[in-house]
């Protein structure tokens, strides 16, 4: 199951401008000849869909409990429909958002990092997974904000908290973010390739 394909994916703060890049990436790999295709969560899957309807645009959020246990069920639909068929067929599938996102924002949000980890047991583990660090300053005044911008500011410094305490454990590769668009996605690539080359010495 899932042999020859890879499962990547891509993470980062709202407006870090991670779904250009995830989209970009897809791009750049077929170009060098690569069977790629881009996925992301929430999934298109009815739980996905539901997510995107009743929590993220609803105007009454739904306890952070609810949220992550209604992401692992939808990442359940999204390794089984979307991911294991692609990896079946040897593609490479790149990932905008995977459970690191469910232990950054769910994690940041008060929950334990273990109790995240369990609920997402069986989400199955990418061979790569990177980080586009962009501070949260910089994505603050990019997005809408929906609440007070310091409250804003509060929760993306959380969830970046998190994150980079996934580099430091080795489960994300950092890739700087603050810089241009071109630049990022020169280094998400290298590292992708990188990866692809020698699979054996980064997963
Ligand atoms: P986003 O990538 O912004 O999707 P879209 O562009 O379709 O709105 O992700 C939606 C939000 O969901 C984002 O704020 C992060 C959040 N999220 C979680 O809190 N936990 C998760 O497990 C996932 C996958 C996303």
């Amino acid at each position: 199951m899932g042999k020859k394909g890879f499962f990547i994916c891509v993470e980062g703060l709202d407006g870090c401008g991670k779904t250009t890049q995830t989209k970009l990436l897809v791009e750049r790999l077929e170009a060098k000849g690569y069977d790629a295709v881009y996925t992301a969560e929430p999934s298109l899957g009815k739980i996905g869909k539901f997510i995107k309807e009743y929590c993220l645009h609803g105007e009454k959020r739904v306890s952070s409990i609810v949220e992550a246990l209604l992401f692992a069920a939808d990442r359940f639909e999204h390794v089984e429909n979307e991911v294991v068929p692609a990896l079946d067929e040897e593609k490479l599938v790149i990932s905008d958002r995977y459970v690191y996102s469910s232990l950054a924002y769910q994690g940041a949000a008060g929950l334990s990092l273990e109790w995240i980890r369990k609920i997402n047991e069986h989400a199955k583990r990418p061979d790569l997974a990177v980080f586009i660090d962009v501070e949260p300053e910089t994505v603050v005044q990019r997005l809408k904000p929906t609440k007070s911008v310091m409250e804003n500011l509060g929760t993306q410094r959380n969830v970046q908290k998190v994150y980079m305490k996934l580099v430091e454990k080795g489960e994300l590769v950092r890739i700087d973010g603050n810089r241009s668009k071109q630049e990022v996605a020169d280094d998400i690539l290298t590292v992708v390739l990188g990866f692809l080359e020698k699979p054996s010495l980064t997963s």
